[in-house]
């Protein structure tokens, strides 16, 4: 296993859209050691989820995990979930909006609206489709994720830029730290 360089804005990988991948070679051991070079990737930053392209690879690939109970809001947690080719559809209209961060933007937070109920299709590290619905944060973060794989960050779902604001500021003014997709 490894720890990749996160790429952060500015970066061109940060803004392309990614390719679908070839479900052959999900299987592969190259492949599956890509996903666990993301997954603690992912654990070595302390982020609640990682798309492939903030890792210089331009594949549609991401994985997420929320630990419970770790002092987040009191957020219920989110199993460890591989993403692999995934599609979202809204399964409501309202939009929550909250705080979010994200790895290739280092120090700031904004507040960011995004659907509050989602589903999930994609398929797994074994290859084999799944499909789940999520709700909250937990739908945050999968359409946080999916959109690195068209190529946005969460900047551009921004609909007042006046929240946008660095960490360590904010802290002061607001209460505990917010995870980072
Ligand atoms: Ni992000």
């Amino acid at each position: 296993m490894a720890i990749l360089k996160v790429a952060r804005i500015g970066h061109p990988v940060v803004r392309q859209k990614a390719k679908s991948v070839d479900p052959a070679v999900i299987q592969t051991r190259d492949f599956q050691r890509f996903l666990d070079d993301m997954v603690e990737t992912m654990h070595e930053y302390d982020g609640v989820g990682v798309a492939a392209p903030q890792v210089h690879v331009g594949l549609r690939v991401a994985v997420l995990e929320v630990p419970g109970r770790d002092g987040r809001g009191g957020r219920r947690g989110v199993p460890l979930t591989v993403l692999i080719n995934p599609v979202v559809t809204p399964l409501a209209k309202k939009r929550l909006i909250d705080t979010e961060g994200c790895l290739s933007i280092p120090d700031l937070r904004g507040m960011v609206p995004r659907f509050e109920k989602i589903r999930l299709e994609a398929l797994g590290r074994d290859g084999r489709p799944y499909t789940l619905t999520a709700s909250g944060f937990h739908a945050r973060v999968i359409q946080h994720e999916c959109d690195h794989l068209d190529g946005q960050v969460y900047l551009d779902r921004m609909t007042d830029m006046k929240t946008l604001g660095f960490l360590d500021e904010t802290q002061r003014f607001s209460e505990g730290a917010v995870p980072c997709p």
